[in-house]
């Protein structure tokens, strides 16, 4: 794929299309993870270092529905928050299209940063209504696709833009993550181990299906090991399990018997919560008690069959970590990826991310995804259509 050290920006409008669509509290007044602006600032840096005309951000921000949503999702409140890390002036636009817009591009020089309202304010923008896409790109000369966390999805501004426009290049975020992610599930160093958790086997299937191919081990946890041991024929109490997942369950179990590794024991309570009657098991859950956490034994066990792998892949929390009773399997999983400096160690992005930054170990891991749902379906081999859309070299 091209990147943006391929392309000469000096005098051009660059267009850029970022994922700024941060967490945010208080109706959307108040940013409370900044962590993917911040993963931009490279990409922008680099292009303002190389005089362009102009560098125009393009970011959807939540989910647009009904006007309301527009209110709380106004990405006005990210342009301060860029200006202050950017450490220059940011010059934001409340439209997605019209005069003010083009206006500000044309006008624009000495590389004035230009970020523009929410490409979801744009009823066209999810359905890559190809009148936006090529209106976007009309706007600029050179297109720079750094928005890892949408390139799943094939909107407007992921894939209109460079369908329209080019060159169409990598940034460095995207090129990043295609260099862990992409590598680690297509060319990984091996052994690569691969190790699974959340809640839900139903948001994971294509995931253990390609790392079921892919990977030389598969390590379960998380809430999803339940629907596992109940098709191996275990007691789960009120453990989460999903009826509908237990044959499919049974189904990887004897098709991976060389590569599922399943917890052993588990830390367990009477209640959904911090407090209760909090006991570990091996192998049953007690009627009436919920697994909440894997258990010390499971964590010697991640151990045994992390040991001299090169690359390793993780993907959600080994339990209820944001209960300190259950966030050990977590906090252990954290910590050995910690102690493999000579191990690629990649973290999916979402609730793992949360956990391993929570934790305190963002800097001791080889990267973090900025993805959640794009990180996903990456790792399940699929070809997501943002990086499709980047020229090839
Ligand atoms: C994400 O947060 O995963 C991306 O920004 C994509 O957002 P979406 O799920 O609303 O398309």
């Amino acid at each position: 794929k091209l990147t943006i050290r391929d392309v000469d920006v000096a005098g051009k409008t660059v267009l850029v299309r970022v994922d700024f669509n941060v967490p945010m509290k208080d109706n959307g007044t108040v940013i409370t993870d900044d962590n993917r602006i911040v993963a931009a600032l490279p990409t922008i840096n680099y292009l303002l270092e190389h005089n362009p005309k102009a560098v125009v951000l393009f970011s959807h921000l939540g989910k647009i529905k009904t006007e309301e949503d527009k209110a709380k999702n106004n990405m006005a409140v990210v342009a301060p928050r860029l200006a202050e890390l950017l450490g220059r002036d940011v010059k934001f636009v409340n439209a997605t299209r019209g005069p003010e817009l083009e206006d500000a591009i044309k006008n624009a020089e000495n590389g004035q940063v230009i970020l523009v309202q929410n490409t979801r304010y744009e009823k066209g923008e999810t359905k890559n209504d190809p009148e936006l896409g090529k209106y976007w790109a009309s706007l600029g000369d050179v297109f720079v696709e750094d928005a890892f966390g949408s390139v799943h999805r094939a909107h407007a501004s992921t894939v209109g833009i460079p369908t329209n426009l080019h060159p169409a290049v990598a940034g460095f975020l995207l090129e990043k993550e295609i260099a862990y992610i992409g590598k680690a599930v297509s060319d990984p160093e091996r052994p690569l181990v691969a190790i699974l958790g959340g809640s839900k086997v139903s948001s994971k299937i294509g995931v253990i299906e390609n790392l079921l191919k892919v990977a030389d081990k598969v390590i379960i946890g998380g809430g999803m090991m339940f629907t596992f041991w109940k098709a191996k024929g275990l007691e789960v109490g009120n453990s989460l399990v999903e009826e509908d997942k237990v044959e499919l369950a049974k189904e990887y179990l004897e098709k991976g018997a060389d590569k599922l590794v399943l917890p052993v024991d588990a830390v367990v309570n009477n209640a959904f919560a911090a407090e209760g009657d909090i006991k570990t098991v091996e192998g049953n859950v007690p009627e009436g008690y919920m697994g909440l956490d894997i258990g010390p034994k499971s964590i010697e066990l991640i151990k045994e069959n992390l040991a001299g792998a090169k690359t390793v892949i993780w993907n959600g929390p080994m339990g209820v970590f944001e209960m300190e009773p259950f966030a050990k399997g977590t906090l252990a999983v954290c910590e050995m990826l910690a102690n493999m400096p000579d191990a690629n160690t990649i973290i999916g992005g979402g609730d793992s991310a949360a956990a391993v930054k929570q934790l305190g170990f963002a800097d001791k891991v080889s990267h973090i995804s900025t993805g959640g749902g794009a990180s996903l379906e990456y790792m399940e081999g699929k070809v997501l259509p943002g990086i499709a859309a980047v020229d090839d070299k």
